[in-house]
């Protein structure tokens, strides 16, 4: 039986990884600077990491949502501690779609309305509502094209307030640094006056911190450097390691009642120890911080590029804008020089997405070989 064919693959098999460096089966070296989509946090195979899902998967890997899961509390507290996101409640699913598809429907149930009000280049995934939101007409298939969205550009408070005027609109998702659409960011005005908008007229702000949460950008979540206080959280991505989990935090006045969201594999007893296991080591190995040294670092080695337009993003969640489209540059760094990179929706922008155990002398070896093809 063939594959179903919808990845343009690189001819490159990964058979091993550690920490930033992945290994094929001829044992080729990778630097890994795109974590696999900024899914590795931790590094690959980190070792506490391997311990504590091999220990838990010699006791119970998995059990449905029908009995207790106390390593679902303790997910819970350790979220708390780790992001300061007090009084929020947790629902855990399997991936960042869905994180945002239970976001959505939540916003419609509460406020007994339907229409979303998104962000032009905002990537939310490929379920029905999530890929609705999407600024990607090629996903987004006729039975997805019911949902009622309005897009508008980032930054436009214009456009926003009007279209809630109309009091039909159920939640405004958003991600503050956006991801797969080139890294741009608003001003923190914009995300205060959007934030005060939402609770004007009591429609639901979702931030989409899939990419950018559990540590990325430097701070737990994106959205905190613009102080605002959303009303529901989506995450995904870094929070698992490469173990699919993904998860909502929601304000305590969005309730609860049985049934409203359910899932089978959803904060299953390995999913929640590989996220706990994340929030450790963040915390032990001090990860927020190294991204935060190393975004520095990288800013500078980055001054003296040729052709480069901006280093966009913050933290490990950066793209390199150049005056020229980078896929040429993208396979010449993966044949050549054995170093993943991401691509963007904007052609020109590099996206460079690595572990947050990331350090300088790996930022090193990138910049040597980009000053070798880009003069
Ligand atoms: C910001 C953002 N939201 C949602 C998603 C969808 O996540 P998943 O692929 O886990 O469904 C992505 C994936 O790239 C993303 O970057």
């Amino acid at each position: 039986m063939s594959l179903f064919n919808v990845y343009p693959l690189f001819d490159i098999k990964p058979d091993t990884a550690k920490d930033v460096f992945i290994y094929d089966e001829h044992g080729v070296k990778y630097l890994d600077l795109y974590g696999g989509h900024a899914v590795i946090s931790i590094g690959h195979s980190h070792p506490k990491y391997v311990y504590n899902i091999a220990k838990q998967i010699n006791k119970i890997g998995f059990y449905s949502n029908s009995i207790q899961n106390p390593l679902q509390k303790e997910l819970a507290s350790e979220l708390v501690e780790a992001s300061g996101c007090n009084n929020y409640q947790l629902f855990l699913c399997n991936s960042g779609a869905e994180a945002n598809e239970n976001a959505l429907k939540l916003a419609s149930f509460h406020t007994k309305k339907k229409k979303v009000i998104a962000f032009k280049n905002g990537f939310h995934g490929r379920t029905s509502a999530a890929v609705a939101v999407t600024d990607n007409s090629k996903i987004i298939a006729p039975i997805n094209a019911q949902q009622e969205i309005e897009l508008f550009d980032l930054g436009d408070i214009t456009g926003v307030t009007t279209a809630l005027n109309n009091n039909d609109v159920c939640a405004v998702i958003i991600e503050c640094v956006q991801g797969v659409g080139g890294l741009d960011e608003s001003t923190t005005s914009f995300y205060k006056r959007l934030h005060d908008l939402c609770r004007k007229f009591n429609v639901v702000l979702i931030a989409d911190e899939v990419q950018s949460g559990f540590g990325r950008t430097g701070d737990f979540f994106a959205f905190q450097k613009h102080k605002i206080t959303p009303d529901i959280i989506s995450m995904a991505k870094g929070m698992g390691n490469g173990f699919p989990i993904g998860g909502i935090l929601i304000h305590p006045k969005i309730k609860a009642s049985f049934g409203l969201l359910g899932t089978t594999f959803g904060g299953n007893h390995l999913a929640c120890t590989a996220s706990l296991t994340v929030l450790e080591v963040i915390k032990t190995e001090k990860l927020q911080e190294n991204a935060k040294v190393i975004f520095d670092y990288f800013k500078k080695k980055a001054q003296s590029l040729p052709h480069l337009k901006a280093v966009k993003g913050r933290g490990l969640m950066l793209g390199l804008e150049f005056d020229f489209p980078i896929s040429e540059l993208r396979k010449k760094l993966i044949y050549k020089h054995h170093i993943f990179t991401g691509n963007a929706k904007n052609p020109n922008v590099l996206r460079i997405l690595p572990s947050l155990t990331i350090q300088k002398k790996h930022v090193d070896i990138f910049f040597t070989a980009l000053k070798t093809e880009v003069l």
